[in-house]
């Protein structure tokens, strides 16, 4: 069963504490979040509300009825000073509200102690919704020259390839015995392998645009149908590209912990990206 935010308000603890008594799921699977890094800045109550607040709740109502609950975190608690994949247990230290509430998340979920799963993801893109694929796209119907940031970097993972991953973890642990299940708790990276600037990836996406067949439903629906006149894409850096919220330099995220536990390893960020223009048929 699936609830969208109509149905379920997560800045509403009602709502939540109704759909999980309603429901009465095995898990649980957060995959909602407010996302607006740069807006957070200045709305912290706010993004406290779904960030921690929610989860947290969550977590208490689903250790009643002794369900598991699987929710996801971000690369941007971390502070991006280390120049080599952080690991879980690399320590956090979020630069950015929107980090420190994702932290605070993560950490009322742990305090908890039900049955849990925290996957770690990072520069998640796919065919709906709002993100950079989709952004670059349309800014290639409309401008010749593209600037975008070369020294940030980080590993672009597409949200199909994180639903796929949670879906094998799951049913590896559904394998084990319920006591086993019980005392499951644990942090997970789970990023594409590899790593690039916003730059390069952008570069990768106008290659990728250049090649598509007419027809296909999400690129058409992101570019309008128009053409693509983008000509040039320049590096900047972050210092002449400013925003409210800052950013991690560097946010590559090891996932050597979920390759030991799961054997579970995500294809390369541009392999992935290749698969979403060659099957872009399927939903991101
Ligand atoms: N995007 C990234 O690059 C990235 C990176 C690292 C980690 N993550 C994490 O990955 C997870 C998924 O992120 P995403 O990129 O898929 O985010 P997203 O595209 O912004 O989606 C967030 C979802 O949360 C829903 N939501 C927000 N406030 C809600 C509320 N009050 N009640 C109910 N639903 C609400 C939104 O609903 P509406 O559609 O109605 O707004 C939306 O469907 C999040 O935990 C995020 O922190 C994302």
């Amino acid at each position: 069963m699936a609830f969208d935010r109509h149905e379920l308000d997560l800045s509403k603890p009602d709502h939540i504490r109704r759909a999980i008594r309603d429901v009465q799921p095995n898990v649980i699977v957060n995959a909602a979040a407010y996302t607006s890094v740069d807006q957070a800045e200045r709305e912290e109550t706010q993004a406290r509300i779904i960030n921690v607040d929610a989860p947290a709740l969550m977590a208490e109502e689903a250790k009643k009825i002794g369900a598991a609950l699987v929710h996801y975190s971000t690369d941007y608690v971390f502070d991006g000073s280390k120049n080599l994949p952080y690991d879980e247990n690399d320590p956090p230290s979020p630069i950015n509200v929107y980090g420190k509430t994702k932290l605070a998340g993560e950490e009322a979920i742990r305090a908890v102690g039900l049955p849990h799963l925290i996957f770690r993801t990072a520069w998640v893109y796919g065919t709906k919704g709002r993100n950079f694929l989709l952004t670059i796209l349309r800014l290639a119907t409309e401008r010749e020259e593209l600037r975008i940031v070369r020294d940030q970097f980080g590993a672009p993972t597409w949200s199909h390839e994180i639903a796929k991953g949670t879906a094998r973890v799951l049913r590896q642990l559904s394998q084990l015995d319920r006591e086993a299940i019980s005392k499951f708790g644990d942090i997970y990276h789970m990023t594409a392998a590899g790593k690039t600037s916003w730059c390069e990836f952008a570069k990768v996406i106008l290659e990728g645009a250049s090649r598509m067949p007419r027809g296909i439903t999400w690129f058409e629906t992101a570019t309008k149908g128009q053409p693509l006149v983008t000509r040039r894409v320049v590096g900047i850096t972050t210092e002449e590209y400013p925003t409210p919220a800052r950013r991690p330099f560097y946010s590559v995220l090891s996932n050597s912990h979920l390759k030991q536990d799961f054997g579970l390893e995500l294809p390369d960020w541009s392999l992935q990206l290749r698969a979403v223009f060659a099957e872009g048929r399927i939903n991101g």
